[in-house]
């Protein structure tokens, strides 16, 4: 359960402020794909992004969800593995696989050199928040909602050991020194 209430002051992006850039996310995506595209979230942090996102989007779309283990191995990409994989074949297909942040860009990496064995037409990264100071590999995002520092954020999907995921607006979190 969450343990401690965040302060007022720690709210990094309000509400109104997330779903004015969804919108414009939308039409830059609905622009980019006139004959539609699979809309590949993943689970959990990118749910609450994903479900606004297709709702602001106007071309077709279908909704497809993963669920990845990631290790860091002796390549600094590392690896995953599906906890969940796609239900859906994506080869020749327009591929937008949604993220809630990108940090040292070693989940994404790796995702993409799986997703692109599966021959996918194009494959897109749309990711809400991206943070570029704490990139170890490179990754190429097709669109961002919001550039941020280097500090822990929660909220709109992100969490902190699984609590603060519900929260509509995205906010700094300074954990306890105990549990850091
Ligand atoms: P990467 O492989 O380092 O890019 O890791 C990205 C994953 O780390 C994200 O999908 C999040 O699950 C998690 N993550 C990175 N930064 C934060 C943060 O500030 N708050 C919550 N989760 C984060
Ligand atoms: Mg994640």
């Amino acid at each position: 359960m969450q343990k401690f209430i965040l302060h007022p002051d720690s709210i990094l992006i309000d509400e109104k402020t997330i779903q004015n850039r969804i919108r414009e996310l939308g039409a830059e995506i609905s622009a980019q794909y006139p004959d539609g595209v699979v809309l590949l979230g993943i689970l959990t942090g990118a749910l609450f992004f994903l479900v606004d996102l297709s709702r602001a989007i106007s071309c077709p779309i279908e909704i497809d969800l993963i669920a990845i283990s990631s290790y860091v191995g002796t390549s600094s990409s590392g690896t995953v593995t599906f906890k969940k994989d796609l239900s859906r074949e994506i080869d020749d297909r327009h591929v937008l696989v949604v993220e809630d942040i990108v940090d040292t860009g070693r989940t994404i990496s790796a995702l993409l050199t799986l997703l692109k064995d599966r021959n996918p037409r194009s494959l897109g990264i749309c990711t809400l928040l991206d943070k570029p100071d704490r990139r170890i590999v490179p990754v190429p995002i097709h669109h961002c909602g919001f550039t941020i520092p280097d500090q822990f954020v929660v909220g709109y999907g992100l969490d902190y050991n699984q609590a603060y995921r519900n929260l509509p607006y995205i906010a700094v979190l300074d954990p306890p020194k105990s549990s850091q």
